[in-house]
């Protein structure tokens, strides 16, 4: 049944998916190949006038069952192409058959359409919370010769523009076959000019998601992870853009992929500068089985389309992200004010030390206190004990219930780090599961950090872990659980896989960490989780599903963190990354910068602090108290309000942002600069997204300014004095 957001007008042949801000229009063409028309800016009616010119083009042959010469798969916008039938640009899904051929040619079969967004099941997803909210296009495709279908997903909310896109794999053959690629999207673009440009985010361990923008050259480009997660050194997240688009113009169109896993972003700029984009999981080190009857989901993208933009677009990005991916009992709650041990004891604390801790923390208004690394098994450094999931007693005295009851009568919260997905080989769980490890039998696997990746895609492994922690957590009032993974994967052999299902390994351990954390998050929704691996190597949509905030990265220097953010700010919401103000020199960097700074950056973000407060001068103290208090008041604001980048870091000496709530009245503004200089120019801040009739007060000058002054003359940024300084305006509406 068509409804009014999806159409086909059964003459042209042509779907169109349509709201107020967007369209996305796919046609079946001649012998039933599905053709890419159109995705943008919303077009009301589409009168069916524009197919894909036909031209003869030497070595591009034609299409099996139409000899026509100038109609060809190598050249025509598809919407997920084949392999092995005259494509020759990179293929969407490779389909292996037992007699060893991986030709197939995908026709137009069917469609349907539905209301809401279906479930995909065992993976993390968008979802609606009532079927009016959007509506799902399934096309399927099959194989010329073969009964392999191949269900396309596409989903439209209507209030947003925003489309997802996953497929699935049918194999309704008698035959097992196997895929060897089976990408969740392609999206084929002709060369009109628009999309000349692909914005990343690379990084590396406390330097994640630095913004690269390139243009898009003839070849191949890929931006991958192949780490066993979505990774640090390459975030799952790309944007395409034209050479002229800025954060406040232009068409954007973003990828956001909802996998935690190996990851492929491709791009082809063909023989006539046509452009086609796959995302998927990575092919590398990958091939799944399906068995007659069997099928096959792939995780799903989000799509974002802007034509005002890269902040229009991230805003999309936050609100989705935050209204209908994170889940949850914080899903749209107020996130408290952290102080965590790490980096102010690492391994080396007592009940002692920490109540001091918490003493120090109740008096300065934190909120939680978070029991990092080191209270589990014997681990006094970090060779020992993953696995492990019980209480160190020698080390905590009164028990990590003393600790609990101890923080909870301050009247704050309790956190615990674990890391589930881990076990050193001198562990309780090592000595009684020696198998349990990722590894090929007979042969020494690789350490990282001196510890091994659990096959987390086996039942029995997850179920250990789970009733270790499960054990915990009904035992302790626990408010909080931090969620880490400190390693890539190697040596990806899986035991309880047979020889020819090897390549199925890294997949399912993502399916398994999955199933593992939606049971206990499920089971424990009032507990805040949160993700992490050394920072921000599992900062992805996938992981947002069942942690609404993640550790941002483990890079707390100030002057590194205006980026780090920024670039995060381009895909992921400020509710999810939390930022903490630690002490200096900085444990990575070695800088030195004011608390001041380091407060506003944090501020920026979920606020916490993650030092050793007993050693703070009384000026200090004062301050963190400020800083405290004041994030109190703006908190609403900077976690659920639309966040603007302003200035970026990565073009210059400033970097500035900006906060505002739906109604305009309640503005926050960051403006930092970097290194100062002799003879400082006198920056001036736009600000962006406010009314123009509102006249706004300065909360701490009290100054008015209406909002058309102060998005068109804008202000000057303080003269400030010495490198690494920061301000923070607060603008009211009077
Ligand atoms: C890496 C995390 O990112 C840190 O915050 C800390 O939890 C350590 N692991 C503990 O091992």
């Amino acid at each position: 049944m068509e409804d009014s957001y999806i159409s086909f007008d059964r003459e042209n042949k042509v779907f169109h998916l349509h709201n107020k801000k967007i369209s996305y229009l796919l046609k079946i063409e001649d012998n039933n190949v599905l053709n890419h028309l159109y995705f943008g800016k919303a077009i009301k009616h589409y009168s069916g006038n524009k197919s894909y010119p036909r031209r003869y083009r030497g070595f591009s042959g034609n299409v099996p069952g139409n000899p026509e010469r100038g109609y060809s798969k190598d050249t025509l916008p598809q919407e997920y192409s084949s392999h092995g039938s005259m494509d020759y640009r990179i293929p969407a899904s490779i389909i292996r058959r037992e007699n060893g051929s991986n030709i197939h040619d995908l026709r137009y079969f069917d469609y349907k359409i539905e209301p809401g967004k279906p479930n995909l099941k065992g993976l993390p997803q968008s979802y609606v919370e009532a079927d009016d909210e959007a509506s799902t296009l399934i096309v399927t495709l099959k194989d010329r010769f073969q009964e392999i279908y191949i269900d396309m997903y596409y989903t439209i909310y209507h209030d947003r523009a925003v489309i997802t896109r996953s497929v699935k794999v049918n194999n309704k053959t008698d035959q097992a076959i196997a895929l060897e690629k089976i990408a969740s999207m392609q999206l084929d673009l002709t060369n009109n000019g628009v999309y000349d440009q692909v914005v990343s985010l690379p990084g590396a361990h406390m330097h994640e998601r630095q913004i690269n923008r390139e243009d898009i050259n003839s070849g191949i480009r890929s931006f991958q992870s192949r780490r066993g997660e979505s990774s640090h050194q390459m975030n799952s997240f790309i944007a395409l853009a034209n050479h002229d688009t800025s954060e406040f113009a232009g068409p954007a169109i973003g990828l956001n992929f909802v996998y935690s896993g190996n990851h492929d972003f491709e791009l082809e700029k063909d023989q006539i500068d046509q452009l086609r984009v796959l995302v998927g999981i990575n092919p590398y080190n990958f091939s799944w089985n399906l068995d007659p009857g069997e099928t096959f989901q792939t995780p799903e993208v989000i799509m974002v389309y802007s034509d005002n933009g890269f902040n229009d677009m991230s805003n999309t990005y936050h609100h989705l992200l935050r209204e209908r991916v994170a889940r949850g009992g914080y899903k749209l709650k107020q996130r408290p004010i952290v102080i965590n041990n790490w980096e102010a004891t690492f391994f080396d604390f007592t009940d002692e030390k920490i109540e001091k801790i918490v003493d120090e923390a109740a008096n300065l208004g934190i909120e939680m206190f978070v029991l990092d690394d080191g209270w589990f098994g014997h681990r006094n450094t970090d060779n020992s004990s993953l696995g492990d999931w019980f209480e160190y007693k020698h080390k905590l005295l009164k028990g990590l219930k003393g600790m609990s009851d101890y923080v909870h009568q301050k009247g704050m919260k309790f956190g615990l780090w674990f890391e589930p997905e881990m076990i050193s080989v001198d562990s309780k769980l090592y000595r009684e599961h020696p198998d349990y490890l990722m590894q090929e039998p007979n042969r020494e696997p690789s350490p990282s950090r001196d510890q091994f990746v659990l096959d987390m895609g086996r039942q029995e492994v997850r179920q250990n872990v789970e009733k270790q922690m499960t054990k915990l957590l009904d035992s302790v009032d626990i408010d909080y659980v931090k969620w880490d993974m400190n390693r890539n994967m190697s040596d990806v052999y899986s035991l309880a896989l047979n020889k020819h299902n090897q390549g199925e390994a890294s997949h399912r351990y993502i399916l398994g960490v999955y199933e593992l954390m939606d049971h206990l998050t499920t089971k424990y929704k009032n507990i805040l989780w949160e993700g992490c691996s050394g920072g921000g190597g599992r900062f992805d949509a996938g992981l947002l599903y069942y942690m609404p905030q993640s550790w941002t990265s483990d890079n707390t220097d100030a002057v590194e963190r205006m980026k780090i953010q920024y670039g995060t700010s381009l895909a992921y919401p400020i509710s999810s990354m939390t930022a903490h103000v630690s002490a200096v020199p900085n444990q990575q960097t070695g800088r030195v910068t004011p608390l001041k700074t380091r407060g506003d950056v944090a501020m920026s973000g979920v606020l916490g602090y993650e030092l050793d407060l007993t050693k703070l001068t009384a000026d200090e103290k004062s301050e963190i108290k400020r800083q405290v208090s004041q994030y109190k008041k703006v908190r609403q604001l900077v976690q659920y309000g639309d966040y603007i980048r302003l200035k970026s870091p990565f073009e210059s000496n400033i970097a500035s942002w900006m906060f505002v709530n739906t109604e305009k009245t309640d503005v926050l503004m960051f403006v930092g600069r970097i290194l100062s200089s002799g003879q400082p120019v006198f920056h001036e801040i736009f600000l962006k997204g406010l009314n123009p009739e509102y006249q706004y007060q300065d909360v701490d000058t009290g100054k008015t300014y209406y909002g058309d002054e102060l998005m068109n003359l804008g202000i000057y940024i303080p003269d400030f004095n010495g490198d690494f300084q920061s301000k923070i305006y607060h603008f009211k509406k009077i």
